[in-house]
């Protein structure tokens, strides 16, 4: 389903047909998003001849509502790189994240691609806590960004102070990536339901590679690889205003629920609100309530959401999809810094590929054990018998006369397990509440009108069309209550 932001006021993108015959190719990306294109582009210079596929339109997923802030400085990563996987590491991943902010820079002037790419420093402020972000000014300077603790912000609140990094980005990923696109051979509407070591099954034909590339972003073969069991996704949301005054940067709070901010062109993009897919979020109507008092005159004038994969040990899974297949790779978990980390990604992957040495692939294996991420392993695992358990014990009503226009709420009718939602105009719509991923039961989001997955993040609208995976198909409908 394609998505709408603050972005896409056209459609950048030339469309391409859907795969229709077998085919035969060196290299088969899985997923035209941030991620596939910038490595399909990377394996493409170097004379491979690549296949992208995408089960929508190119950049329809994730990359489609991003805020685009180019920036090696993911919040307070650096005290926590440091203390869990030490300080080789912390610089390792410095080093690539930094690098990959130079490589968009180098392509934008190579290619001469009109995305607004703009250098500015990043902010990592907090509300409440001068320790932390003194911590990680120091960690962040020791893995080797240009890095200091600022009192003043210039922000429309008190702060208590930010870390900040010079010489990060931003620009419109859109028109960036629509740029990049241009020259790749891309089938769209062109879903992998099945691969494994060579060959992948797509429902207009089969496509035989060497080597494959799944970025598809969340990945939806449950075995090899258990990603199921190394990740769940996180929704953040976005308000665009209009009228908002901001100072230069980028700006985030070290809290993961805090503010998120940018300008775009004339707008402020007020980010924020993030909780975990399934879970009660509320989020459009907190961050209209920041923005009536941080910008009492500016006008709301869109808004949009997305999601992310968070991996259990707070680092991205790149490199080879499962220890049984030596051709088969992956690209997933970034964090909701997938702009610098598909960069990362497609250097990594390329060289992997390409046999060459690169340092900080070891970093990010996805052969690594979950063992600096057991709390989080323990945790996702609790919610996914909780989510089961509800599915088969919950609590349901037994009628509907009752749900008013708008509202949505779980039932037992005929044995089955409904999600039922009246329409505005009354209509009723019916979806199982069984995820069709694997069992676990669906909740209502009412700020989108979806059913959403606590356990790993699939979304089906009200009808019980896929919106987001790794569920593969939509939810069960039931036609007539
Ligand atoms: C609200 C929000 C704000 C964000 N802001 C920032 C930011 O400021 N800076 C930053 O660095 N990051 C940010 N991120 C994160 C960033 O947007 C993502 O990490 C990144 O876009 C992910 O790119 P991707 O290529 O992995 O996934 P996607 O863009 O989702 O691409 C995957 C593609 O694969 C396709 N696909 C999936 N399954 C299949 C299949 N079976 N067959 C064929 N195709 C398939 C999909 O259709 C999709 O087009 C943000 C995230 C959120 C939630
Ligand atoms: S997304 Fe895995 S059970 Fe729903």
């Amino acid at each position: 389903m394609e998505r709408k932001s603050v972005w896409n006021d056209r459609d950048y993108f030339e469309r391409r047909p859907p795969l229709e015959g077998d085919r035969t190719t060196d290299v088969l990306v899985i997923g035209a998003g941030a991620a596939g294109l910038l490595t399909a582009l990377r394996l493409t210079q170097s004379g491979r001849e690549v296949t992208l596929v995408d089960a929508g339109r190119t950049c329809g997923g994730a990359t489609n509502n991003t805020t685009a802030k180019i920036t090696a400085q993911h919040g307070l990563i650096y005290t926590r790189l440091k203390k869990q996987f030490g300080a080789r590491a912390a610089r390792a991943y410095a080093a690539l994240n930094s690098r990959a902010i130079g490589e968009y820079e180098s392509l934008v002037q190579s290619r001469g691609i009109d995305c607004g790419f703009e250098r500015l420093a990043n902010f990592v402020y907090s509300l409440d806590d001068e320790r932390i972000l003194r911590e990680e000014t120091l960690a962040a300077a020791e893995a080797g960004l240009d890095v200091h603790f600022v009192r003043e912000t210039g922000l429309p609140f008190e702060t208590v102070g930010a870390v900040k990094t010079e010489n990060q980005a931003q620009f419109h990923p859109l028109r960036f990536f629509s740029a990049v696109a241009r020259d790749l051979t891309i089938f769209e509407n062109t879903r992998v339901t099945d691969f494994r070591e060579g060959e992948a099954c797509t429902p207009g034909g089969r496509i035989r590679a060497r080597q494959i590339v799944f970025a598809g972003h969340y990945p939806f073969l449950n075995r090899p690889g258990y990603y199921f069991m190394r990740q769940h996704q996180e929704r953040s949301h976005v308000l665009v205003l209009e009228g908002a005054q901001l100072p230069d940067g980028m700006f985030i709070d070290e809290k993961g629920g805090g503010l998120s901010l940018r300008r775009a062109g004339r707008y402020v993009l007020l980010g924020g609100a993030n909780h975990r897919t399934g879970e009660p979020g509320g989020g459009y109507e907190w961050l209209a309530e920041q923005a009536q008092k941080y910008f009492p005159n500016c006008n709301i004038i869109d808004k949009f959401s997305n999601q992310d994969c968070m991996p259990i040990d707070g680092l991205p899974y790149i490199g080879r999809y499962s220890s049984r297949w030596e051709r088969v790779y992956v690209a997933t978990g970034f964090q909701k810094w997938g702009m610098t980390t598909a960069m990362a990604a497609a250097d990594i992957l390329a060289a992997l590929i390409e046999n060459r040495p690169c340092p900080e692939a070891e970093l990010f294996t996805p052969a690594r054990g979950p063992s600096r991420g057991v709390g989080n392993l323990l945790r996702d695992g609790g919610k996914f018998v909780k989510g089961i358990a509800v599915e088969h014990f919950g609590g349901a009503s037994h009628t509907v006369e009752d749900l008013a226009p708008g509202q949505a709420r779980r039932v037992k009718l005929d044995g089955r397990r409904l999600g039922v939602y009246r329409s505005e105009t009354g209509e009723l719509f019916a979806v199982e509440t069984r995820c069709p991923h694997l069992g676990c039961s669906l909740e209502w989001n009412p700020d989108e009108r979806s059913w959403d997955c606590p356990c790993h993040g699939s979304r089906f609208d009200y009808r019980g069309r896929r919106l987001d995976g790794p569920a593969e198909q939509g939810a069960a409908k039931k036609d007539h209550l």
